[in-house]
């Protein structure tokens, strides 16, 4: 059994090397790395000091490194309840079949994959099917759930369906460590250049309320783009008749989903000194749990792209541990079923 140090793990549709730094902060070591994206090649080149390969579809399973898990947040688009939910005959949905290609060739004794929630509703369940069932076939016992980055000590409301896969045992998602949850305040810069709205530009609701579920707290709207068309009259104020980019939430509540969409950063928030300002950058990133020193070579409007795109570091960090606990550790023990 390889001793904690040697276990390696590819990092396919690596973006900017969220999956990596939960992983390498596990223990793991990288081996080879792979995404499309000219700018998130830069940023992970600056970051882990190599270029990942391109487009996957060119990698011959021949020419990669052994390893033992192999990672993949592949592209969610054609998931997405925002893409066109075209799931499989979208040329995207298909890279799900190179990811097996390396499974079928490497056999690693973990899967370790990462999708958007949506994936468990997309076409009636069965794109999800499909993957446990391509799995099966390859010889792993996939296992699945959706977890939330808000149970990992990060104040962002951001499920992901998380499938880990393997032919020892299966995964047991009940031993991964949660912490207790935090407030966006913990996580914002208190001086710096912020963009505020003046207080004309928007409205704050009476008695706003805290989603006890979700840890949202919506507190108002900017003053534009309100749908009107099939709203009762009266109701106007509620967040539904919103578009997401004018909503304000508030700081001691916890943050919405930054979506890879929004590259201006419209992300509103009032803080505690009764302020409405636009979340900075350093602070996206901050709340998907990547350290302060990673550096961002792109543009800021590509900077959010790829923020949206990533994952919850702490999160990825905390089932990368239990992957080490249950499969690699002395005293876990192959073939053993539960
Ligand atoms: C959901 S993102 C994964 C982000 C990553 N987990 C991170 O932490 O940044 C999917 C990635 O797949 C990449 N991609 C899309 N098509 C690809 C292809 N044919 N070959 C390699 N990478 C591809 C995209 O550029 C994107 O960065």
């Amino acid at each position: 059994m390889a001793s904690q140090n040697e276990i390696k793990f590819m990092d396919l549709f690596c973006g900017i090397g969220g999956i990596r730094l939960g992983m390498e902060k596990a223990g793991f070591e990288c081996v080879f790395s792979c995404d499309i994206n000219a700018e998130c090649q830069r940023t992970y080149k600056e970051n882990f000091g190599e270029v990942p390969q391109g487009d996957i579809r060119d990698v011959s399973e021949n020419d990669v490194p052994d390893f033992d898990v192999l990672c993949a947040g592949f592209p969610c688009q054609p998931f997405s309840i925002s893409g066109k939910q075209k799931g499989f005959a979208d040329d995207r949905g298909t890279l799900f079949f190179e990811i097996c290609r390396f499974i079928e060739k490497k056999t690693p004794r973990v899967v370790f994959l990462e999708n958007v929630k949506h994936l468990i509703h997309h076409d009636k369940g069965n794109t999800l099917e499909t993957i446990l069932s391509k799995l099966r076939v390859m010889g792993y016992t996939p296992e699945w759930r959706l977890l939330n980055a808000a149970d990992y000590g990060i104040p962002q409301n951001r499920e992901r369906i998380i499938i880990i896969a393997s032919k020892e045992k299966i995964f047991d998602f009940t031993e991964i460590k949660k912490t207790p949850r935090r407030v966006l305040n913990d996580f914002l810069d208190t001086s710096g250049k912020f963009e505020y709205l003046e207080e004309k530009d928007y409205t704050l609701i009476k008695n706003p309320t805290m989603q006890k579920k979700s840890g949202l707290c919506f507190v108002g709207y900017r003053n534009k783009s309100i749908r009107k068309v099939g709203v009762r009259p009266g109701t106007e104020h509620l967040s539904r008749v919103h578009k997401q980019p004018n909503r304000i939430y508030s700081a001691m509540g916890i943050h919405p989903t930054l979506p890879s969409q929004e590259t201006s950063g419209r992300f509103w928030i009032l803080t505690s000194d009764n302020r409405v300002r636009k979340l900075t950058i350093d602070e996206c990133f901050r709340i998907m749990g990547f350290p302060n020193d990673f550096i961002r070579p792109s543009s800021v409007g590509e900077q959010y792209k790829q923020i949206g795109n990533s994952v919850c570091v702490p999160m990825i960090g905390a089932v990368a541990e239990t992957l080490k606990e249950q499969y690699f550790q002395k005293g876990a023990s192959y073939n053993d079923s539960h």
